[in-house]
């Protein structure tokens, strides 16, 4: 059976339409992004955002249809992100879907953001299949996940303050790098030596899963306004390297702890963060020392896009988890939820 989904991404500034084939093979995945209307701004502005998701809405689930080949009739399943995010922008695609489901007659599936970055595994690797261990990271959550089975996830850890695409952004703003920040201190890091500095790593009591880095990212500013107060020269690629190492060590080394307490085999990594090189390539070399299966999305499935949606949505449908058509926006959706 060839079930069809389309799907509908607008949580924050990407307005992203995909059509899936069975939850996995992606017929379109169109994604209209707006950092370039947000860079001015040094950040994403809500109400920016969800105006620009208006203007761009019909258009991209046009283009999405095309690129698959498919007609409305064709569609099985709609999906949509119904949160976390920003509740302005969330509405949008979350409308819309709304109103394909209603006039189509179809099934309406809310997905929850994070369960989509989880879920783009499912599409990097076809054998993939629960149990695994998630590692997200983005703009707005640092999660460690155990995935019991479709749909069925325990919260290992989180965050307590900022999101770790958070502080990469943060800190390159106090660098004057620009938005977002994570890509440029990325590739600055591959070109400095991350043994100069020697910022801390918060690894909290003993056991715990949970991430902290707002002192990680006061380290950074301090150290920055420090030389600049004594006038000395900052090399930044070395600023860069030397804070990424220090974000990279302890998301690979709680992960890892993560894997031999739940004894999976396979560890995937999901959202904006797990483009990171150098998060990539530490994560690998731990993984092939203990043993363990990686696995990470292509560069365009770990940000915001609406392939991942559409995926998480089709295990839900099979789940029978169907949303009523007066599902409203959860701007703090937690996993699981
Ligand atoms: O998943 P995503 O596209 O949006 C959210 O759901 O938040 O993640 C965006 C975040 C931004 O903070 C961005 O700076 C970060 O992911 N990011 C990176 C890299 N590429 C994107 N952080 C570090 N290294 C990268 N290569
Ligand atoms: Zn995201």
């Amino acid at each position: 059976m060839n079930l069809i989904t389309l799907a509908i991404e607008t949580s924050c500034d990407e307005t992203s339409v995909a059509v899936l084939e069975d939850g996995r093979k992606v017929l379109s995945n169109i994604i209209a992004s707006q950092i370039n209307l947000h860079k001015k701004f040094g950040g994403v502005v809500p109400e920016v955002a969800s105006r620009k998701h208006i203007e761009k809405i019909d258009i991209v689930i046009q283009e999405a249809l095309d690129e698959a080949n498919v007609n409305f009739e064709d569609i099985d399943i709609i999906g949509t992100t119904y949160g976390p995010g920003l509740v302005g922008a969330l509405l949008v695609g979350l409308s819309s879907a709304k109103a394909l489901a209603y006039s189509l007659e179809k099934p309406l599936v809310g997905v929850n953001h994070i369960e989509g970055h989880i879920s783009a595994n499912y599409i990097a690797d076809l054998e993939l299949k629960p149990p695994f261990l998630c590692l997200v990271v983005s703009g707005g959550h640092t999660h460690l996940a155990y995935v019991e089975d479709y749909g069925q996830y325990e919260l290992l850890g989180k965050t307590r303050d900022d999101a770790a695409g958070e502080a990469f952004d943060k800190v390159a703003r106090a660098m004057g790098l620009g938005y977002p920040g994570g890509p440029i201190i990325d590739k600055l890091a591959a070109l400095g030596d991350y043994t100069a500095i020697d910022f801390p790593r918060a690894y909290l009591e003993a056991g715990s899963f949970d991430f902290s880095f707002s002192g990680l990212k006061s380290a950074v500013l301090n150290y920055l306004n420090t030389n600049k107060q004594k006038g000395i020269e900052i090399n930044i690629e070395n600023v860069a390297a030397s804070f990424q190492k220090a974000v990279v060590d302890v998301l690979v080394d709680k992960t890892i702890k993560a894997a031999e307490l739940k004894k999976v085999s396979t560890i995937a990594l999901a959202g904006g963060v797990a483009s990171n090189d150098g998060l990539r390539k530490q994560m690998e070399e731990r993984c092939i020392k203990e043993g363990y299966k990686l696995i990470y999305p292509s560069k365009i499935l770990c940000t915001d896009n609406a392939a991942m949606i559409g995926c998480a949505a089709y295990y839900n449908y099979l789940n029978g988890k169907i949303s009523d058509l007066d599902l409203n926006g959860v701007p703090n959706l937690k996993l699981g939820e």
